[in-house]
């Protein structure tokens, strides 16, 4: 029987509650698909951890990781810390830490989900390509005279040859995967004058790699009116780490909510273990209350079985997941229901098991 190493790090707030009921779905699809095993260590990082201990993760939290498979993340953020430290202090070192530099969001209309957008039905169906590793968030910059009238900031985006040139053939291989075969290159060259065009000249160049790739190019601005205007004229597409940040909680929104959206920070080499996690974060004003919409991180729960080569099992829990989504009585109330997370796991649980195919 084959056995996958699965890290799970639920974190924070509603990380908690979404993590412990993805592992339950995993359980079950373990034991209906009966050929693989998952063995899952539940690591307690996160702002309790840096409570206790000063640090987010142990010192060797990173070569820990190294040891599994898979990493299952639920998110991280807390009230009484601020959120550039949490982030620093945990997610963003390991995906810099592991190269997890393709970051993947999908967003598609689940069944019985209403779009706040007309033009949505039967014309969201996006996969996002964040370049995850450079960019707006290097972490390069610094301060200087804090405090004073003269205090100086600065926040440097930095491009890469390398960095562009890996996410653009990664994105343009997804794009050719994908039915449309179509990419949508996401810049703002008209005012950043150096990096972006760096990542215009590199797509371009690229695009000649994959001729049987259709692909356009659209200002990051232009692309907002874009997404709610014309849905169904985008398919794949490839933006800066700040600029798909911003449009993929946009995505989120018009597929539904942020509770239903998921994500993979991939090594596309497997030099080191991808990580899963669902988009959203730990959502100070819902934790605790049992209602957090857990559909996203069974979604990437499902984007991980795929990485693993499970593709059966991958499939059976998006079948299960689209049972549960097409029925109204299963919604959390941020899609206008009143399911609790237990309610929406106890469905997808129960569709596993009676799944027949
Ligand atoms: P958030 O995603 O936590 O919440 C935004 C809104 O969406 C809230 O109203 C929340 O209730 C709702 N929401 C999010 N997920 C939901 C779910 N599964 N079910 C139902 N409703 C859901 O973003 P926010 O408020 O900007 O950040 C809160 C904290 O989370 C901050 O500390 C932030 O830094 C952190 N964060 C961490 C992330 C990560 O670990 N990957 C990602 C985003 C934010
Ligand atoms: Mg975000």
């Amino acid at each position: 029987m084959r056995a996958w190493k699965i890290a799970a790090i639920p974190g924070d707030g509603i990380g908690k509650e979404v993590i412990a009921a993805g592992i339950e779905v995993l359980d079950a699809l373990a034991e209906r698909s009966g050929d693989f095993r998952l063995a899952v260590e539940t690591l307690p990082w996160g702002s309790d951890h840096y409570r206790a201990h000063g640090v987010y993760m142990p010192e060797d939290g990173l070569a820990r990781l190294k040891g599994f498979d898979a990493i299952f993340f639920g998110a991280v953020g807390d009230p009484h810390i601020p959120d550039h430290v949490s982030l620093w202090g945990l997610r963003l070192p390991i995906c810099q830490g592991l190269d997890q530099y393709a970051n993947v969001r999908p967003a598609r209309l689940l069944p019985g989900i209403v779009s706040p957008l007309r033009a949505a039905a039967g014309a969201l169906d996006w996969v996002i390509v964040r370049e995850n590793s450079e960019g707006e968030y290097a972490g390069h910059g610094g301060r200087v005279h804090r405090g004073l009238p003269e205090e100086v900031a600065t926040e440097v985006a930095v491009f890469t040859r390398a960095g562009v040139q890996r996410i653009m053939r990664f994105a343009f291989a997804l794009a050719r995967s994908r039915p449309k075969k179509h990419l949508t290159v996401v810049t703002k060259s008209n005012a950043q004058r150096h990096g972006m065009v760096l990542w215009d000249e590199i797509a371009a160049a690229t695009a000649r790699e994959f001729a049987d790739v259709r692909w356009d190019k659209e200002l990051v601005d232009a692309m907002t009116t874009r997404m709610v205007l014309k849905p169904a004229s985008i398919d794949t597409v490839v933006a800066s780490n700040l600029h798909a940040d911003i449009l993929s909680d946009l995505a989120a929104a018009l597929a539904g909510s942020l509770g239903v959206a998921p994500t993979a920070n991939l090594n596309p080499e497997r030099r080191f273990p991808s990580m899963f996690e669902p988009i959203h974060g730990s959502a100070f004003d819902i934790m605790g209350k049992g209602i957090a919409n857990p559909v996203a991180t069974f979604w990437t729960a499902s984007m991980m079985l795929e990485h693993l080569g499970e593709g059966a099992a991958a499939a059976r829990l998006m079948r299960a997941v689209e049972r549960a989504t097409a029925d109204p009585a299963l919604h959390t109330p941020d899609l206008g229901g009143t399911a609790t997370t237990a309610q929406v796991t106890r469905a997808v649980i129960d569709a596993i098991r009676s799944d027949n195919r």
